[in-house]
C-alpha cells in the first residue's frame, strides 16, 4: 500500500504496470535530452523529411467551423491553430525540440508585461478597441497578495529562489517563450507531468507574452513555507523567504498557489480534463431536476487521507441516527478493476446537497462538487486554492462546523428542504461561479497574471539551469501512451489565444481585506448561531 502516502484522493495501490511505463516515458523524456541533442539535430536536418512518416496534430476546418461557430467574428483575421507533429519514426526523435523553437540566444526577452504592444499592463487604446478586454473574477486579486510578502522585501533574489529549491519537486525556467525544466524529486503520480503540459498550453496560447522567469514547484499537498519560520528573515544575515509554487496554501503560509494538474486531467483516477468534464457536468445537472434529487447530503470519497474525513462517516445512515447524509468509499483499486464505472463524476448530481471536506489539504473534488447545482455543504477548512478565495459563504455554499459535523448537516439539510428557493439559489451561485469564473479561458489568464507579476518582482536575469531539459509539445505528448496521451490530447489548448487575456483587477487596500474576512465569518456565524437555535 505505498502509494497511499500522497494524493489527497490518491490511489492507494498499484498503478497498473503499462500506465506506469507511460508515465516513466513521459519523465524520462523530459530528462537527458541534452546527451541525444546533437546527433539528434543532424539526424532532422540530414533526413528528408518524406522518409519519415509524421502523426500531425493539426486541426481540421470542420473542428475550427463547429467550436467557432457561435460567434461571428467578421473582422477578425482568422484564428491561429495551434499545431504539432509527432513522427512515428524514432525513438530518439520524438524528444526533440529544436524545430519548433528559435535559438536562445537570438531570441528577444520578451518585456515582462503581458502585453509586449504596450509598455503597462493596460491594454494599450488600439488592441482595446478591438478587443475590450474585460476585468478578470475578483479572486485574481489575490495574486497581488500571494507576492505581497517579497514586493514588502524588495524583490525575488536568486537566493531567495535557490532557498526554495530543497521543497521543491521541479524548477521550471521560461526564456525567450521556451521552457526549461530541472527535475529534483519525483512527484506523486503524474501531478508533475499533468503541472507541465499545462504551462506549455499556457506558452502556446499566448505567444511572447510569458516573461522569462525562473521558479520553483511543489506537487504535494499541504503547504510549508510557515511565515513563523521565515520571521527572522527580515534580518541580514537570516534566509530569505523561499518563493515556492503549489496548489494551495493557508493563511499562516507563503506558498504561492497555482492552479492544480487536474484542470488538465488525472489518468489514475480517470478525471478528465477540466474543459470536457464541464460539459459532462452541465448535461448531468440536466438529469435530474433539483427538487426531484434526493433530499440527502452526499458525499463519496476516499476517508483514509485525514481524520476528519474518518470522522465525517460517524455521520452516515448506516451508523443508526438519521443526519440526513449518504456518504459512500470511493475505492480506487476496485474502481480501476471494473473501469470506473461506479465513479463517474457526472452522475454524481443525484442528491439535493453535496459535502465537501478537506483531504490532505485542499481538494480537487471542490470543482466538481460545486459544479452540481445543488447546494454544497461545505467543511469549513483554512486551506486555500486559487479560486476558493472568491466564494463566500451563504451565498456560494452552506458553511458546516468542523466540530459538529453531524448535527451542522443535518441543520443545513432540514433548512434546505424548509426553505428550498433559498436552496436552490445557493446551488445556483456555486455552480455559476465554478462554471462562468473558474472555465478554462480564466484558468489561463490567471496563470498567465501570477507568473507576469512574478516574473516583475525578479531581481535578477533567469538563466537555463545547467542540468535542466527543454520540454515541449512533442517531448511530452508525443512519448505519452494510453491515458495520458488521451487527457493531453484532450486537454491541448487548440487556438493562439486571439483577444487581449482580461485585466487584472488592482490590490485589495488592508480595509477591504479585512471588510471580505469579516463578511465571511459574520456568514459562517449567522448560521451556527440558527444551528444553536435549532
Ligand atoms: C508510420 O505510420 C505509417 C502510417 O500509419 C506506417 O505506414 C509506417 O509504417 C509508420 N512508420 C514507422 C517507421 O513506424
Ligand atoms: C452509508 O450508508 C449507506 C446506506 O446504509 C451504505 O450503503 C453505505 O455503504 C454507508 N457508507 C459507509 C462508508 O459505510
Amino acid at each position: 500500500m505505498k502509494s497511499c502516502v500522497d494524493g489527497e484522493e490518491g490511489m492507494c495501490g498499484s498503478i497498473n504496470e503499462k500506465r506506469k511505463s507511460a508515465i516513466a516515458a513521459i519523465k524520462s523524456s523530459t530528462r537527458g535530452v541534452g546527451i541525444v541533442f546533437v546527433a539528434l539535430f543532424l539526424l532532422v536536418v540530414l533526413i528528408p523529411s518524406r522518409w519519415i512518416d509524421r502523426v500531425s496534430f493539426v486541426l481540421t476546418n470542420n473542428e475550427e467551423s463547429s467550436s467557432h461557430g457561435g460567434h461571428a467574428h467578421p473582422k477578425k483575421s482568422p484564428r491561429i491553430p495551434i499545431s504539432f507533429t509527432c513522427p512515428n519514426a524514432t525513438s530518439v526523435e520524438r524528444l526533440s525540440c529544436t524545430r519548433r523553437a528559435p535559438p536562445l540566444s537570438t531570441s528577444p526577452s520578451p518585456s515582462p508585461s503581458p502585453t509586449p504592444s504596450s509598455s503597462s499592463s493596460e491594454p494599450s487604446p488600439s488592441t482595446a478597441a478591438t478587443t475590450a478586454a474585460a476585468a478578470c473574477p475578483g479572486y485574481f486579486r489575490y495574486i497581488h497578495e500571494d507576492l505581497r510578502p517579497w514586493r514588502g522585501r524588495g524583490g525575488i533574489t536568486r537566493a531567495a529562489v535557490e532557498e526554495a529549491r530543497s521543497l521543491a519537486h521541479f524548477r521550471l525556467v521560461v526564456l525567450g517563450g521556451r521552457a526549461f525544466v530541472e527535475h529534483y524529486s519525483g512527484a506523486f503520480q503524474t501531478r508533475d507531468v499533468f503541472t507541465l503540459w499545462g504551462v506549455l498550453q499556457l506558452l502556446a496560447r499566448y505567444p511572447g507574452r510569458v516573461p522569462d522567469l525562473d521558479l520553483m514547484f511543489n506537487c504535494d499537498d499541504p503547504p510549508v513555507v510557515r511565515f513563523d519560520s521565515y520571521r527572522a528573515g527580515e534580518g541580514p544575515s537570516a534566509p530569505p523567504l523561499p518563493p515556492l509554487f503549489r496548489y494551495c496554501k493557508e493563511p499562516a503560509t507563503a506558498d504561492i498557489v497555482f492552479p492544480d494538474w487536474s484542470f488538465w486531467g488525472w489518468p489514475e483516477v480517470n478525471i478528465k480534463p477540466w474543459e470536457p468534464l464541464l460539459v459532462d457536468l452541465k448535461e448531468g445537472n440536466e438529469r435530474v431536476k433539483w427538487k426531484d434529487r434526493e433530499p440527502y447530503a452526499f458525499w463519496k470519497g476516499n476517508p483514509w487521507v485525514a481524520g476528519t474525513r474518518q470522522d465525517l462517516l460517524k455521520c452516515n445512515v448506516s451508523n443508526g441516527r438519521e443526519w440526513n447524509a449518504r456518504l459512500f468509499t470511493q475505492n480506487w483499486e476496485s474502481e480501476i478493476r471494473n473501469g470506473f464505472k461506479g465513479s463517474n463524476l457526472a452522475d454524481q448530481c443525484l442528491y439535493r446537497y453535496k459535502i465537501y471536506i478537506e483531504g490532505r489539504a485542499w481538494s480537487v473534488s471542490e470543482k466538481y462538487i460545486l459544479a452540481c447545482n445543488s447546494p454544497t455543504l461545505l467543511v469549513t477548512s483554512m486551506y486555500q486554492d486559487f479560486f476558493t478565495r472568491g466564494l463566500m459563504p451563504g451565498h456560494h455554499y452552506w458553511p458546516i462546523r468542523p466540530d459538529h459535523k453531524c448535527p451542522s448537516i443535518k441543520f443545513a439539510v432540514d433548512w434546505g428542504n424548509k426553505h428550498q428557493k433559498e436552496a436552490q439559489a445557493i446551488g445556483k451561485a456555486g455552480s455559476g461561479f465554478i462554471q462562468e469564473e473558474v472555465k478554462m479561458d480564466y484558468v489561463y489568464d490567471y496563470m498567465l497574471h501570477l507568473l507576469t507579476e512574478y516574473a516583475k518582482l525578479l531581481r535578477y536575469k533567469p538563466t537555463v539551469p545547467e542540468k535542466a531539459t527543454e520540454l515541449c509539445l512533442e517531448s511530452m505528448a508525443c512519448a505519452a501512451e494510453g491515458l495520458v496521451k488521451t487527457f493531453m490530447m484532450d486537454s491541448r489548448a487548440k487556438w493562439v489565444h486571439d483577444s487581449e487575456p482580461c485585466t487584472l483587477p488592482p490590490s485589495f487596500d488592508p480595509k477591504e481585506l479585512k471588510e471580505i474576512s469579516k463578511r465571511k465569518d459574520e456568514a459562517i456565524k449567522q448560521v451556527e448561531m440558527w444551528e444553536r437555535k435549532a
